[in-house]
């Protein structure tokens, strides 16, 4: 065989079929339904307490601090009350030991020192009013980790994801621990609301559409890790819930389908899906954003790609020099575990010109490895690849999408008002679907809006009628934005009761 045929034939058991979308779709929502019953260990659907979205009308200032797979930002939010905002941002990388640090104590005092700083260079003037007034600024913690929640402002992490394992937080209430050392720093500001990434993204969305548009039940993240919340009757949350507020009958829930099909009953795996679950953090956990999410795409090609170079007779990269000191220092990244990035499958799924100069230079870079041998063929190859484990992903992404759509009675209402054509001319004529989306995979992997599309499609519930009434927009970094907003709700409601 050669290196293109091999190439072709790894890509096939990437194939994720028509069949295989409904099939999935159909255990998702089992999982969705089984999550909403009892505290599973898997899709486990976290309450959150929020019960409605922002009406854009919100008046206030707030904090939000975002703890995600790669950033910690901090944030301040003047919301107008008219769907405009002011906002204020700091971001920095997380440094690699501290995802890994001995002590919970070490994180929660890094990032109350960067709420600190932040808080000193931008509001030092409010600061000081916040304190002679003791009244306290409202903070909203953005956590991108699954954390049970049994009020709006607690939340105990029932596990580490992405990149991190810190055992000591396991169990524990974030929000506290997170209190605790903002009071070190006798910071007037209070933790008032826990907020999933997903939430936060589709909070944003809410307040910034003008309000007539609003019809967002919908969010999900697909970044380093992937989520998804969406509004659910509380009729149908049967496990315990703790005090919230039951006026418009419907909650947020936070569904943690990273952990969809942990026991991968359904899902599609391949030798490399396995390998790359041996080498992670959490081996076992997190089976659906291991296919999905940008952390893991990146490390699928890389031990694809690995195979195929050891097999001789495929001769991909002949002649190569791993360690060529014009290439810079340091251990080849071919051969390092995570050191593919998978913004290199974006970039091989943008290329699509005859010679596909882009990629090759990327790989040349990315590698480290000499241009002379990166053939036209090794280039094809490795496009072939990176485009079938993207495609899988994405078409992953939009069953994920269409089951918690479909779960929460989106899709069966709202299609009898489209036009007997089925062409929908103008969307917003219509009573639409829309959701809010984030993260670096949606937003930059060409397509995956497409194949998101064509999976909705091939669902019985949804069909190409249904996949047109669904709108999608980018509600970019609107995590932290988002979890400033809840802040400020959750703080108005508290002082409104009292
Ligand atoms: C976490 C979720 C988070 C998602 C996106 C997953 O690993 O478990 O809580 O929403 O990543 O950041």
């Amino acid at each position: 065989m050669s290196l293109s045929q091999k190439a072709e034939s790894i890509a096939s058991e990437f194939v994720f079929s028509d069949d295989d979308v409904r099939k999935c779709s159909k255990q998702f929502i089992f999982e969705l339904d089984k999550g909403l019953k009892s505290v599973v260990p898997t899709v486990c659907q976290i309450p959150t307490y929020v019960t409605k979205v922002a009406r854009g009308t919100e008046k206030g200032v707030s904090l939000a601090v975002d703890l995600g797979g790669t950033n910690l930002r901090v944030c301040s939010v003047e919301l107008n009350g008219d769907t405009t905002l002011t906002a204020k941002h700091a971001k920095k990388v997380i440094p690699p030991g501290i995802m890994t640090a001995a002590t919970g104590a070490e994180l929660f005092h890094l990032i109350a020192h960067e709420i600190d700083q932040f808080l000193q260079l931008h509001h030092r003037d409010a600061l000081e009013k916040l304190r002679q007034s003791k009244d306290v600024l409202p903070l909203g913690f953005t956590f991108s980790y699954p954390a049970y929640q049994t009020s709006i402002n607690s939340g105990i992490l029932l596990r580490w994801t992405k990149g991190f394992v810190i055992p000591d937080v396991v169990n524990k209430d974030v929000c506290q621990l997170l209190q605790v050392a903002i009071d070190e720093f006798n910071l007037p500001v209070e933790v008032t609301a826990l907020v999933n990434d997903a939430l936060g993204a589709l909070m944003f969305r809410t307040y910034t559409l003008p309000l007539s548009q609003t019809r967002t039940s919908v969010g999900a993240i697909f970044g380093t890790g992937t989520n998804g919340v969406y509004l659910e009757k509380l009729s149908n949350i049967t496990k315990s819930l703790g005090n919230h507020d039951d006026s418009t009958g419907e909650m947020f829930i936070s569904c943690e389908w990273g952990s969809f099909d942990n026991g991968l009953l359904v899902q599609p795996n391949t030798t490399y899906d396995v390998k790359v679950d041996q080498i992670s953090m959490n081996p076992g956990n997190q089976m659906f954003e291991k296919r999905v999410s940008g952390m893991f795409q990146g490390e699928l090609l890389r031990v694809v790609l690995n195979e195929l170079y050891a097999d001789p007779d495929a001769g991909l990269f002949r002649g190569v020099q791993w360690n060529d000191p014009a290439q810079g220092e340091g251990p080849a990244p071919f051969f390092t575990p995570w050191a593919i990035d998978t913004s290199l499958l974006s970039m091989a799924a943008a290329d699509n010109a005859q010679e596909l100069p882009a990629l090759s230079k990327a790989l040349v870079e990315t590698l480290r490895i000499s241009a002379d041998h990166v053939s036209a063929d090794d280039v094809r190859a490795v496009k072939t690849i990176a485009d079938a484990i993207g495609k899988r992903a994405a078409r992953l992404a939009g069953m994920a999408i269409a089951s918690v759509l479909i779960k929460g009675g989106r899709m069966t209402v709202d299609r009898n008002l489209l036009p007997v054509t089925g062409i929908v001319e103008n969307p917003s004529d219509v009573e639409g679907v829309d959701i809010a989306v984030d993260g670096s995979v949606v937003e930059l992997y060409p397509g995956f809006e497409r194949y998101m599309r064509e999976a909705w499609s091939v669902i019985d519930d949804i069909g190409p009628a249904g996949e047109r009434m669904i709108k999608m927009g980018i509600a970019k970094d609107g995590s932290s934005i988002g979890a400033a907003i809840i802040a400020l709700i959750a703080q108005m409601d508290v002082r409104h009761i009292q």
